[in-house]
């Protein structure tokens, strides 16, 4: 099973939009399998954003993830990866399609609300960089043995 990289950065937090963002995850099916809230050092923001260090924003996108606190999730299910990354949107939500979180939440690149892994190794590097192993938890929703 699949799992990726969540962050809700701190644009996402001071709006008060937890419960919604996580709500979109929830809804589409997937299961969380790790979640904490937490300040970022600047150090884990260097790292995290690292292969974005030539980029003319890496400053400010480095202040911004270290501004407040961020709820980083771990998240599993079949295709999670891609599948997040859409029902994120795109990184400007100026253009990012209405019925995705930053189309529907955002309105400023700088502040796009949260962050998913854009690939299956970045979404191993990411998950091993914030979570350590023992604060994820495995599981499987048993609901449809409820069901049926
Ligand atoms: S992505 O998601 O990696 O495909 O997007 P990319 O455009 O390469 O952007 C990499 C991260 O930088 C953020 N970003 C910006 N921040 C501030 N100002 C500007 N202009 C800007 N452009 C891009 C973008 O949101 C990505 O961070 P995350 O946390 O992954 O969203």
């Amino acid at each position: 099973m699949e799992r990726t990289f969540l962050a809700i950065k701190p644009d996402g937090v001071q709006r008060k939009l937890i419960s919604e963002i996580i709500g979109r995850f929830e809804t589409k099916g997937f299961t969380l399998v790790g979640l904490k809230f937490m300040n970022v050092s600047r150090e884990l923001a260097e790292q995290h954003y690292g292969v974005h260090k030539e980029r003319p924003f890496f400053g400010s996108l480095v202040e911004f993830i270290t501004s407040g606190p961020v709820v980083a999730m771990v998240w599993e299910g079949d295709g999670v990866i891609a599948a997040a990354r859409k029902v994120i949107g795109a990184t400007n939500p100026l253009t990012a399609e209405p019925g995705t979180i930053r189309g529907d939440l955002g309105a400023n690149i700088g502040r796009n609300l949260i962050h998913g892994s854009d690939a299956p190794e970045t979404a191993q590097s990411e998950i091993a960089l914030w979570f350590k192993e023992e604060e994820l938890v495995n599981w499987q929703p048993t609901i449809l043995s409820w069901i049926y």
